[in-house]
C-alpha cells in the first residue's frame, strides 16, 4: 500500500508514537487529575508535558493556556461558540473547512454576521479584503493557515497584523500546518490557535486542542468533571481546566506527546525540507501527465504538499477507486468537507481527487503514483 493521504491523517507514525500509546496503556493507565495516586499524577504529568511540547512549537509562553481536545473540529466549534455573540460580526475566507464554515453557518442564524472573503481561484487571499471587510461590530478573524483542498498557504503574519491594529481577535486553524510550517502565536499575533493532533504532528486521531491568549473570555461547550475544584458547582474558569472537561483520551496525548519529541529532534525546517523535495517530484510528475490539471498555486513557496487534481474527462471517485484497487495507492477524492473551498477553485460540481504526501513518503513511492496516473491517462 502506497499512503498518500496524509492531509487526512498522516500514516505511518513515527515507532514511538506507537510504543508510547503502548506503553501508556499497558504501564499508567490510570487518568489525569483524578485523585492523587502515583499512577494518576504519572499520566497528568503526560498531559503537561504535551502541553509544554506544544507551548515550545507555537511559542506560548504558558502551556497551561493550551486545551487539550479530541479534535480541531472542537476546538474551532469552541473558539467561535465560546466567543461570538449575537450581532457580533466575524471574518472568513472562501477557503474554510465545514468545520470552520458549519458553526458559524450555525451562529448565523442565531444573529452572528458572517463575511466569507472572496479567494482567487488558487486559494489565494489577499489580506487587504480582509481589512476592507471590517466593520464596526466585526469581533474575530478566523482563517486556516494551509488549505485542504489545494494547499495554499495564507497570509497569516498580514492577517495577524491587520486584527491587531484593528483590536480584533484573530484565531488560526492550523490543521494542514502544525509541525511543517512555523507558527508563533506573537509574532503572528495569533490570539486562538486551533490545532489537531494527528495530520503534521504525528500523533494519533482523537487529538487536538486549542491555544486561548490569556484575558480572553471564552465560554466553553461543555462542563463537568475537570478533578479540580470539585467540592464547587459553577465550573473551574482557570485554562485549560475551563475548556477540558471530562476524562482525556491519555493515551492518545502519550502518542501526541512522542510525536511532538520526534519533530523537536527532527526540527520543522527539516520537516518542510523534506516536504519540499517530496512535493515538487511528485507534483513535477503530475504536471507532465496529460488530460491531468492540478489545482492551487504555482509556487511550492505558496503551498504545501496538498494535491487536488483531476482528469479531464474521468470522475475523480472511479480515478481514486481505480488507484486503490488497481495500484494500491490510498488517496481521497469528493468534496474534502470543503466546499466553499471547492466552490472557490471551481470544482464544487465535479469535485476532485486529492494526493497528499507525508514526511515519510518515499521517492520510490513517488515514482509508483506517477506511473499510475500515466496509465490511467494512457487508457482514455
Ligand atoms: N479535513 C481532512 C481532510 O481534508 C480530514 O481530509
Amino acid at each position: 500500500m502506497i499512503y498518500m493521504d496524509n492531509a487526512a491523517t498522516s500514516f505511518p507514525k513515527p515507532e514511538s508514537v506507537y510504543q508510547a500509546m503502548d506503553d501508556f496503556n499497558r504501564l499508567v493507565g490510570a487518568n489525569p487529575g483524578r485523585g492523587s495516586n502515583q499512577q494518576s499524577l504519572k499520566a497528568g504529568s503526560v498531559m503537561v508535558e504535551a502541553r509544554e511540547a506544544l507551548a515550545r512549537l507555537f511559542n506560548i509562553d504558558d502551556g497551561s493556556q493550551i486545551a487539550l481536545m479530541p479534535n480541531v473540529t472542537e476546538a474551532l466549534n469552541v473558539g467561535l461558540k465560546g466567543i461570538l455573540r449575537k450581532g457580533d460580526h466575524v471574518i472568513t475566507t472562501s477557503m474554510e473547512h465545514n468545520s470552520v464554515a458549519r458553526p458559524l453557518y450555525a451562529l448565523s442564524r442565531l444573529g452572528v454576521e458572517w463575511t466569507a472573503v472572496q479567494c482567487d481561484n488558487n486559494g489565494r487571499l489577499d489580506p487587504g479584503d480582509i481589512k476592507n471587510a471590517i466593520k464596526a461590530n466585526t469581533r474575530l478573524i478566523c482563517i486556516l493557515h494551509v488549505s485542504n483542498l489545494t494547499g495554499t498557504i495564507m497570509p497569516v503574519q498580514e492577517v495577524g497584523q491587520i486584527a491587531r491594529e484593528n483590536n480584533l481577535l484573530f484565531m488560526v486553524d492550523c490543521a494542514q500546518s502544525a509541525g511543517v510550517l512555523p507558527l508563533d502565536v506573537k509574532k503572528q499575533h495569533i490570539d486562538l490557535l486551533a490545532f489537531t493532533g494527528h495530520k503534521s504532528l504525528l500523533g494519533p486521531q482523537g487529538t487536538g486542542g486549542l491555544y486561548v491568549k490569556p484575558g480572553i473570555k471564552i465560554e466553553p461547550l461543555k462542563v463537568g468533571g475537570t478533578g479540580s475544584l470539585s467540592e464547587f458547582l459553577e465550573h473551574p474558569q482557570m485554562m485549560p481546566d475551563l475548556l477540558e472537561s471530562g476524562t482525556h483520551n491519555t493515551p492518545g496525548i502519550a502518542g501526541l506527546l512522542a510525536g511532538l519529541r520526534y519533530i523537536e529532534q527532527t526540527g520543522v525546517e527539516a520537516i518542510r525540507a523534506r516536504e519540499i523535495k517530496i512535493a515538487a517530484m511528485l507534483w513535477d510528475g503530475m504536471k507532465s501527465i496529460a488530460g491531468l490539471r492540478v489545482y492551487g498555486p504555482d509556487s511550492l513557496d505558496d503551498r504545501g504538499a496538498v494535491f487536488a487534481f483531476n482528469f479531464d474527462d474521468i470522475d475523480c471517485g472511479e480515478v481514486s477507486m481505480t488507484l486503490d484497487y488497481e495500484f494500491g495507492i490510498i488517496s481521497r477524492s469528493g468534496t474534502h468537507c470543503a466546499p466553499l473551498a471547492h466552490k472557490t477553485i471551481g470544482t464544487l460540481e465535479s469535485g476532485t481527487c486529492r494526493l497528499s504526501p507525508g514526511y515519510f513518503t518515499t521517492e520510490a513511492e513517488v515514482l509508483a503514483v506517477i506511473k499510475a496516473l500515466e496509465a490511467i491517462s494512457a487508457r482514455k
